[in-house]
């Protein structure tokens, strides 16, 4: 990298320098209830993608929106950093079936896609919108037939979950991988919703992004309480994704792990 690029890169790390970034915090309250930033840039990122990543190279996909995430706007994706991270312990998992909470723009569907190359990936997303920008991207790298994008939320009454039974085989023990990026609040709720329905396997992985930025007390305090009983948990210090000034957290969570599951 020449050196005045370096110093711009360096400097594109500062979230406060960076006008998208304010973008997006003026836009903060949108941003956590219709969940796009309102400035067209998740659409944006769809055109871009298909422009400039190679046609069925999912590692060139994740590339170009990692440089349009420190380039062009700031996103919500997990990010590289934290993405590194989620990248591991699915290597270390080896799972074959992968849920989702939070699909957003399809990045980290499709970082578990190129992780875990094994997986069939059911990603649960809300805003139709955004599910749409994400199939876009998920077909053009090339993973659309393992990835499923599924419109709903597990807190919708039933809905989902009749979904995931019904048209995605999901039963007791069939979960190996559950990612949880979604609404900070649902953490808790719709993880306990998974161990009412049984779906976790002993032994299954579950990580939760944004435990200290923008935060899910509730679930890192209940996981705490779990400690060997019958969880494992190890956190990994990160910083929010696309910048490196304000840090987070990224929890890794064994089920089972210990005796005394079923
Ligand atoms: C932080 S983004 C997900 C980022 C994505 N996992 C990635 O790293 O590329 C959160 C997404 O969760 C969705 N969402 C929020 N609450 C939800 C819920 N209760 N059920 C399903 N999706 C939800 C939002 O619409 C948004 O697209």
């Amino acid at each position: 990298m020449a050196g005045n690029e370096a110093v711009a890169a360096r400097w594109r790390r500062i979230p406060f320098l960076r006008w998208s970034f304010w973008r997006l915090m003026f836009g903060i309250r949108r941003l956590t209830t219709e969940w796009q930033v309102g400035d067209g840039r998740e659409a944006r990122l769809a055109e871009y993608v298909v422009a400039h990543a190679r046609r069925g190279d999912s590692a060139d996909v994740i590339r170009v929106i990692d440089e349009y995430g420190y380039n062009e706007s700031f996103l919500i994706n997990v990010g590289d950093e934290k993405g590194r991270i989620l990248d591991a312990a699915l290597a270390a998992a080896r799972p074959a079936r992968v849920l989702e909470l939070g699909t957003y723009c399809g990045y980290s569907a499709l970082r578990m896609a190129q992780a875990a190359p094994a997986a069939r990936i059911v990603s649960i997303e809300f805003n139709a919108d955004n599910a749409a920008i994400a199939r876009r991207i998920l077909e053009h790298a090339g993973v659309a037939d393992r990835v499923t994008v599924v419109v709903g939320t597990l807190g919708d009454g039933g809905n989902t979950v009749e979904t995931l039974r019904n048209a995605h085989g999901f039963c007791a023990g069939a979960l190996d991988f559950v990612f949880i990026d979604h609404a900070k609040e649902a953490y808790l709720p719709d993880l306990q919703l998974i161990l009412q329905m049984g779906w976790l396997r002993r032994g299954a992985v579950v990580v939760a992004d944004n435990i200290l930025f923008p935060g899910a007390p509730e679930y890192r305090t209940w996981m705490k309480l779990q400690e060997g009983r019958p969880w494992r948990t190890v956190e990994h210090e990160a910083h929010v994704e696309y910048q490196s000034v304000i840090p987070d957290i990224v929890m890794v969570s064994t089920y089972g792990a210990v005796d005394g599951v079923r």
